[in-house]
């Protein structure tokens, strides 16, 4: 089905990006000083203490910088060049994709490279692994910067997400790679896909349905 396919959309999340060296949030690792991903990533911790919730996500960017994409990253941006239609929705907020190659991406949780400001509103990208002070000022206006990244009760940005529906109802078939489909609405893709009659087959060491491995492992299997 994958080699004929016109149309194919993919649902990535942090199980795509374990395979190198970026811990996933829920299961082995995915810890950051005992805290868990909800207790940081909110707008709540944000007020309280960016100071901390920067640290964090100082931590994260120095790791993705170091990091590599791996083969399952790789395979999926040969899938992209066979294909006549090709989205990949990632929920990831680091570049490894675009750095395999993938061309056609869809960050629904926003990037990590890139950063806002909370009084100005200037959304800038910052290539940068690290940023001297922590919170990190608006260069323009002396406001305090925040992640550009979605957080806990925050919604998702508007064109993009309404992109990712549409390629999910308009796909032949979905791939969902190593998520936990834990969190709504990127989640939900998994239903509007299957509602619209396209075959979904997930890639994941926990699925029940699907293939069960590692991505890094099954999808160049799957796309030589
Ligand atoms: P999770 O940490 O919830 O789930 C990771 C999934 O990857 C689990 O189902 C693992 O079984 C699977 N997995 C682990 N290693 C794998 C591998 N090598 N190959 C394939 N699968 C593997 O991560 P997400 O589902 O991405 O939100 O989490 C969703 C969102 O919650 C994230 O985008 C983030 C987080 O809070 C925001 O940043 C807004």
């Amino acid at each position: 089905m994958l080699g004929s396919a016109r149309s194919v959309t993919v649902l990535t999340g942090a199980g795509a990006s374990a395979e190198s060296g970026i811990p996933t949030f829920r299961g082995p690792g995915g810890l950051w000083k005992q805290f868990r991903p909800e207790e940081l990533a909110t707008p709540g911790a944000f007020a309280r203490d960016p100071k901390f919730v920067w640290e964090w996500y100082d931590y994260r960017r120095n790791l993705i910088a170091q990091a590599l994409p791996n083969p399952g990253h790789r395979a999926l941006a040969r899938l992209e060049e066979r294909c006549p239609r090709f989205t990949l929705i990632t929920q990831n907020v680091d570049d490894l994709h675009e750095r395999a190659g993938s061309k056609n991406v869809l960050h629904v949780h926003g990037s990590i490279w890139t950063v806002r400001c909370l009084a100005c509103n200037r959304e800038t990208n910052d290539p940068r692994p690290s940023i001297p002070t922590l919170p990190p000022l608006c260069l323009d206006c002396g406001g305090v910067l925040r992640p550009g990244v979605v957080w806990f009760g925050e919604r998702l940005p508007e064109h993009t997400w309404s992109a990712a529906v549409e390629a999910a109802a308009s796909c032949e078939i979905l791939l969902i790679v190593g998520t936990s489909l834990a969190v709504y609405p990127a989640a939900g893709l998994m239903d509007i896909a299957r509602s619209a009659g396209a075959a979904v087959l997930e890639i994941n060491p926990d699925t029940e349905t699907g293939l069960r491995g590692l991505a890094g492992q099954i999808l160049p299997e799957l796309i030589p």
